[in-house]
């Protein structure tokens, strides 16, 4: 059976109002991905103007985000507020190697960050995109990320919050059928996933401005090379290892990028893509001009399982 998407919102809406009055103020943070600026037009749709949209700008976005989000909530009229919290996260991630911990400094930072906006800004709600598919993985312990904060050991009333989740029952298709019928342009509702910590996730060993910025820009080569529907998500990853190359008749060590891209219908698992060769030489040939410190460019073939999709 089809899922009836205008039902669904029409029943949200009801419940919104339900659970939160008009007079109460509500915040929503928004990362650019489709599940958080779905809750954000449902949000608008059920409290009016008083809500606050908040996008906490890490750092770790890609190549246009911060810009790209602004752009769309002006157009739907919607205020934004933007904080600048780039030096928060990398002080906070600095010298950190170990992947869980990198996610929890990341989860932690992000939640404290939040606890200080709903401070700041007087607000009693804070509406959540989390998802179905997020919740299976972090009940099955897959990941420890997911923002299901109850679920991780966290009590939500330690970081000062009453959390909301409209769209815990369904899956991300569903989202966008929702998004569409919000009226969200297709370039944002059909969307590929990102994750919630943003390119930390694609890079092994210590997070720092520098090392983020040479996988934004490999990140940036990479999906713009490899589009199309059947495609789940196309990634570039930094290595913690480094390579010997040759460059201008010297032996140098540089940096080592993976470029991955699978097909996958909800993310539990994943296959990877076959990319025609054509296409993988001009993003190695990108990525070599363009990040002039890389001097290995490899194509990761597994499948999730065992792998997962992203690298941390
Ligand atoms: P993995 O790497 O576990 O990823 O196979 C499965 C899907 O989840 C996304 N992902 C995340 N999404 N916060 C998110 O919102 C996260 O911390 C996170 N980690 C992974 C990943 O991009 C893929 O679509």
């Amino acid at each position: 059976m089809s899922f009836a998407a205008v039902k669904f919102i029409n029943q949200k809406t009801e419940e919104l109002q339900k659970k939160i009055s008009r007079t109460k103020r509500t915040l929503i943070a928004v990362s650019g991905g489709v599940d958080s600026m779905t809750c954000a037009m449902l949000a608008r749709k059920a409290l009016g103007g008083n809500i606050i949209v908040l996008f906490l700008d890490d750092g770790l976005m890609r190549e246009g985000e911060p810009e790209e989000i602004r752009k769309f909530f002006d157009n739907a009229g919607i205020e934004l507020q933007i904080w600048d919290v780039k030096d928060k996260f990398f002080d906070g991630l600095k010298g950190k190697t170990d992947p869980e911990e990198k996610r929890i400094v990341f989860r932690d930072l992000f939640y404290k960050t939040l606890g200080q906006a709903v401070k700041s800004y007087s607000v009693d709600f804070l509406i959540q995109g989390t998802i179905a598919a997020d919740i299976a993985e972090t009940q099955k312990g897959i990941k420890t990320q997911h923002n299901v904060l109850s679920q991780i050991g966290i009590n939500p009333a330690h970081f000062g919050l009453k959390i909301v989740e409209p769209l815990r029952e369904i899956y991300k298709h569903q989202v966008r059928e929702v998004a569409k019928k919000l009226g969200m342009p297709k370039k944002f509702a059909d969307r590929k996933p990102f994750p919630g910590p943003g390119l930390a996730t694609r890079i092994i060993g210590e997070v720092t401005p520098e090392r983020v910025e040479k996988v934004r820009k490999a990140t940036k080569i990479v999906e713009t090379a490899i589009t199309g529907e059947s495609i789940f998500q196309v990634l570039a990853v930094l290595m913690s290892d480094r390579a010997t190359g040759m460059v201008n008749g010297k032996r140098v060590y540089g940096d080592i990028i993976a470029v991955r891209a699978v097909n996958s219908k909800d993310a539990l698992t994943a296959q990877p893509s076959k990319i025609p060769w054509p296409v993988l030489y001009k993003i190695r040939d990108r990525i070599l001009e363009e990040v002039p410190e890389v001097v290995k460019v490899v194509y990761d073939i597994t499948p999730k399982p065992p792998s997962t999709i992203e690298y941390i």
